[in-house]
């Protein structure tokens, strides 16, 4: 429990440069603490006790400003950095060592039964303010940018920025600037396979009509062709 306790603080400590101890963190972190409140819930919502789950999310609530509903499951690592505002809705999956800043939702439209939360893979850090609504997966080492809206998938090592959020780098690059032209694309190699096809059967049709009329024209010479 206490090897667990460390990497918890020290995942805190590697991310945010302002934290200067384990102390301070342990004792001072909103978010630290929210996510120690959380693990209690879940266990007694795992457990079938909802009221008590829900009690203790409410109570660290109050205290943090951060709403993480008891039956969410989140990995190890999870940073909640300065946290005040960030909502975490029922069916949010969240991978190991994620990041998320203030006022952040993660959420559902309203539309969707059952599932109607995302998930995030894992590393994925996601900006202050920023809202990601909907049953679809942020993949891993992605990053959502703060006053993102995002409302679709977000592929790994994306960056996603604005509302709604749209892919502006993916592994650092920018989607416009990747080679689609030169890449081979199969649909138009067989395409282009059936018109050089086409071509030569009309090439040999044409000869065949043309000394079909000659023949016409000639019988000798068809009957010496026969
Ligand atoms: C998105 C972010 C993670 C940077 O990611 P990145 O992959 O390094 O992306 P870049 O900085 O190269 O920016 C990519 C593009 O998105 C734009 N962009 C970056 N952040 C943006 C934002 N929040 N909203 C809108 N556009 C944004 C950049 O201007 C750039 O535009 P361009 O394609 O026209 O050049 C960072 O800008 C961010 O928003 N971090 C949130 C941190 C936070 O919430 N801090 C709170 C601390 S209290």
């Amino acid at each position: 429990m206490f090897d667990q306790l460390k990497a918890e603080l020290d995942s805190i400590m590697e991310r945010d440069p302002a934290a200067r101890s384990r102390w301070e963190v342990y004792f001072l972190y909103s978010g630290f603490k929210a996510v120690r409140s959380y693990r209690k819930a879940h266990w007694f919502y795992q457990h079938g006790h909802k009221f008590i789950a829900r009690w203790i999310s409410q109570r660290a609530r109050h205290k943090t400003g951060i709403e993480i509903h008891p039956g969410a499951t989140i990995g190890k690592g999870l940073f909640i950095d300065h946290g005040m505002g960030v909502v975490i809705g029922e069916t949010t999956e969240i991978g190991d060592n994620c990041t998320l800043y203030q006022n952040v939702t993660l959420g559902g439209t309203g539309k969707e039964q059952g599932k109607r939360h995302p998930t995030l893979g894992n590393n994925v850090m996601v900006g202050s303010g920023a809202k990601v609504l909907g049953p679809f997966k942020v993949g891993d080492n992605a990053r959502v940018a703060a006053g993102a809206v995002v409302l679709d998938e977000v592929p790994a090592n994306a960056t996603a920025v604005g509302v709604p959020a749209r892919v502006v780098r993916i592994n650092g690059v920018k989607p416009n600037s990747l080679d689609q032209v030169h890449v081979a694309d199969p649909v138009s190699q067989e395409l282009c396979r059936m018109q050089a096809k086409c071509l030569n059967l009309q090439t040999r049709l044409e000869a065949l009509e043309k000394e079909r009329a000659r023949s016409l024209e000639d019988p000798e010479r068809e009957e010496s062709v026969q």
